[in-house]
């Protein structure tokens, strides 16, 4: 082979490389897992999902034992769509695949969630929420259901007023 030859064989396996690298990037695929459980954790504080769907985070500063994290509220948020409970996030990423939850988790939800946050995520930081939470085991009992806004819920809840005009 001679000398240019083999110059463009090697141009031509680095671009393959770098393509395939590239590709990897797009698909973000954890190069290491436990950094990805590791950022959805500090995604899941940051971004506020204990201060609703963990039990006495908001109340105590985030004082609650990690092992008691996202296992839904009893609390209800009532307003004029009804009164919603935040879920058990814990069982909800064990009832589905990663590829589902990250479809799901982006859908339109009733008040208070601030499901347009999580739609407006990557889905790369999606995928990370997913892999720490399973990565929690699952826990605790589903929330209770919504209450229609004809009807008094229950238990304790926050009321909130009509949204502004
Ligand atoms: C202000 C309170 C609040 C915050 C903050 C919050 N949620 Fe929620 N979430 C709720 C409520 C209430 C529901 C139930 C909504 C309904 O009934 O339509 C819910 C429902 C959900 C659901 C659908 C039900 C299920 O279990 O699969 C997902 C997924 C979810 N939340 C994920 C998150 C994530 C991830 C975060 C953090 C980025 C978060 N939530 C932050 C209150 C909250």
């Amino acid at each position: 082979m001679s000398s240019s030859g083999s110059t463009r064989v090697a141009r031509l396996v680095g671009c393959v490389v770098a393509a395939s690298a590239a590709a990897a990037a797009l698909a973000a695929p954890p190069k290491h897992a436990a950094d990805e459980v590791q950022r959805g954790k500090y995604i899941v504080r940051t971004a506020g999902c204990n201060d609703c769907h963990t039990p006495g985070y908001a109340q105590t500063a985030g004082k609650v034992a990690e092992e008691k994290w996202l296992v839904g509220s009893p609390l209800g948020w009532r307003g004029p769509w009804g009164t919603t409970y935040a879920s058990n996030l814990r069982l909800s990423v064990w009832s589905m695949s990663e590829d589902k939850w990250v479809k799901h988790a982006r859908l339109e939800r009733r008040p208070p969630m601030p499901w347009f946050n999580v739609r407006d995520m990557s889905e790369r930081d999606v995928r990370a929420i997913y892999r720490y939470i399973r990565s929690l085991g699952p826990a605790g009992d589903p929330a209770p259901a919504w209450v229609p806004s004809e009807r008094a819920p229950g238990g304790p809840y926050v009321q909130f007023p009509a949204p502004p005009k």
